[in-house]
Order: structure tokens, then C-alpha cells, then sequence
């Protein structure tokens, strides 16, 4: 692909991301309840300590950074950074209401991470590294910012098989036609869910002492409404093609949603999905 066709395809992506930045603005609560065990898992290998600094990239709203801050004061720091501005907006609203103050926020890309070199003793990045074009760059440049023996605690989606609560729903708008099946390779949810490939990507940016960890997840909704309202927050394709639907779709979909999910859903109609994340640490 020629640069100028790469600079557009990241300049769509973004400015996706940014559309949905408020919706994830108001799912932030739901989205932590069930991704506290991720952020704490990310959190512990870090093995943070008052004085250090960190940097968490592709924060969205941020929550797993503001855990951190509050173990590296005092005297310690977090950038909190995301290349969309608006979910930078997000993250400054909820550090302010969860009295966080030993953090500066930036809007900073992965791929070309303008911050100095070896300047930082954490670096964390939930659910950020499969969405870019390139993560063999984005990780380099999070060696780069580490100082020699600083830690990298990420996270990424496991494969689309142990992910129902994200493929139920995506295939259900490609088999109600919808929406067209997602291409193959390049940026996207289970890019780096391939067995070994996320070790392969942090041994070669350099990284040793390299330990990788499947996380078990479950989303929890009370009804199909609320599930589909998440997923409407959370995945602007989803909210492209809910927007267009007449009544009778909405109905056609929610049916097909719950047969779909069958052996998830309890008597009362509530849902619980599971789902797994492959956790990584890694020193630089
Ligand atoms: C799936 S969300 C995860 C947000 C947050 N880390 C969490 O776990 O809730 C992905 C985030 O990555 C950001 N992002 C996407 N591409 C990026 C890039 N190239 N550089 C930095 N951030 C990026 C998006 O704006 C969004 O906030």
C-alpha cells in the first residue's frame, strides 16, 4: 500500500474512533466492571513503585492509567495518551472525577510515539496494539521510551472463537446482510490473536523476559436491549448500520441476536458472555 493510501486508512480509523469516544465516554463504568481483572493483571506485572512514571497508550478513557497513578505517588507520574482527541476528552473528565492528579495528558500516536527516548518505567496499552497498521513499529517505539529494564503490560483479543460477546453480534449483521464480512489480515479485533504471534512481535522490537497470560472475561447485560445498546456506544459500525434499521429489523436482529446466543441467555433473559484476552508483560 502506497503511504498516502496508508495516511488515509489511519485518518479513517481515527476519526472513527473519535465519533465513538462519546459513547465510550458513557460506557466507561461498564466497560471497567468488566475489564477490572485485565487492568489488574496489567497493572501487577508492572510492578509499579512510588517516584516511577508511566505512560499508558491508546488509553480510551483511561481507567487502567489512573490505577497505576495512584500506585506510583507520590512523586510519580502518568501520561495518559490516545491519538483521538476525543477519548483524550474522555480520559481528562474521568481522571478529574476520580480525583486523579499525578497525570498530564497527550495525544499521542503508537506507531510514532512522541515522547523521548528510555523516559519512562511503565508503559502500559489495553486493547490498543492489534488496531494500527503497524504494531512491529508501535512496540519498537515502546522499547524506545522504556528505560533499559522498564516494563510493557498490554493486552490483546484472543481469537474470535473464544469471543462470542464480539462475534455473536458482528456475525449477525453479515448474516442478516447487513454488513459484508470483515476483510481479511490488516488493523482490527483479533489481529494479534494468532497463536505465538504476540511473543514473535515483542521478541523481535526487542523485548526479553517475555510472559503471556489468556485473561477470562464475561459481559454481563440484563436484556438484549442493553447489549445492544453497548455495542451501539461501543463499535461505530455497529451504529452506522442500528441507525438505518426500520423497526422490523431491529426486531429481526434482536431475535436472531438471542437464538444466537441461546446457551447464554437465563430464563429471565439475561446474558452473560464470555469472552478472553491474551495479557503480555514484557522488560525492554
Ligand atoms: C479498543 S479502545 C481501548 C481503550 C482503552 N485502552 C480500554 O482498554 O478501554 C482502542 C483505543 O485505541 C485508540 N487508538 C486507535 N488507534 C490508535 C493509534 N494509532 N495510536 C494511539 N491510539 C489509538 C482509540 O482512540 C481508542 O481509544
Amino acid at each position: 500500500m502506497v503511504q498516502e493510501e496508508l495516511g488515509n486508512q489511519r485518518e479513517r480509523m481515527l476519526d472513527a474512533w473519535d465519533a465513538a469516544a462519546p459513547g465510550w465516554g458513557r460506557q466507561a463504568d461498564r466497560m471497567q466492571l468488566f475489564a477490572l481483572p485485565v487492568s489488574e493483571w496489567m497493572v501487577r506485572r508492572a510492578a509499579l513503585e512510588p517516584g516511577q512514571q508511566v505512560v499508558e497508550l491508546a488509553a480510551g478513557p483511561g481507567d487502567t492509567g489512573f490505577m497505576a497513578a495512584r500506585l506510583v505517588a507520590p512523586g510519580g507520574g502518568l501520561i495518559s495518551s490516545d491519538a483521538a482527541a476525543g477519548m483524550l476528552a474522555v480520559a481528562r473528565e474521568r481522571a478529574a472525577e476520580h480525583g486523579i492528579t499525578n497525570v498530564e495528558f497527550k495525544q499521542l500516536q503508537l506507531e510514532w510515539i512522541d515522547l523521548p527516548a528510555a523516559s519512562a518505567d511503565a508503559v502500559l496499552c489495553r486493547w490498543g496494539l492489534m488496531l494500527v497498521l503497524d504494531p512491529a513499529a508501535a512496540l519498537r517505539e515502546c522499547r524506545r521510551i522504556l528505560k533499559p529494564g522498564g516494563r510493557l503490560a498490554l493486552a490483546v483479543w484472543d481469537l474470535p472463537q473464544s469471543n462470542p460477546w464480539a462475534t455473536i453480534i458482528s456475525g449477525a449483521l453479515v448474516e442478516l446482510g447487513h454488513a459484508e464480512p470483515p476483510p481479511q489480515g490488516g488493523p482490527g479485533m483479533f489481529a494479534l490473536s494468532h497463536p505465538g504471534l504476540l511473543e514473535e512481535l515483542l521478541a523481535t522490537a526487542g523485548f526479553s523476559d517475555i510472559d503471556t497470560e489468556p485473561i477470562t472475561i464475561v459481559r454481563r447485560y440484563p436484556n438484549v436491549s442493553e447489549w445492544i445498546a453497548d455495542t451501539y456506544d461501543h463499535a461505530s459500525q455497529f451504529a452506522a448500520v442500528w441507525k438505518d434499521l426500520g423497526g422490523e429489523q431491529r426486531d429481526r436482529l434482536r431475535e436472531h441476536l438471542l437464538r444466537a446466543a441461546v446457551e447464554y441467555v437465563d430464563d429471565a433473559g439475561a446474558i452473560e458472555l464470555p469472552g478472553s484476552t491474551l495479557a503480555a508483560v514484557a522488560l525492554a
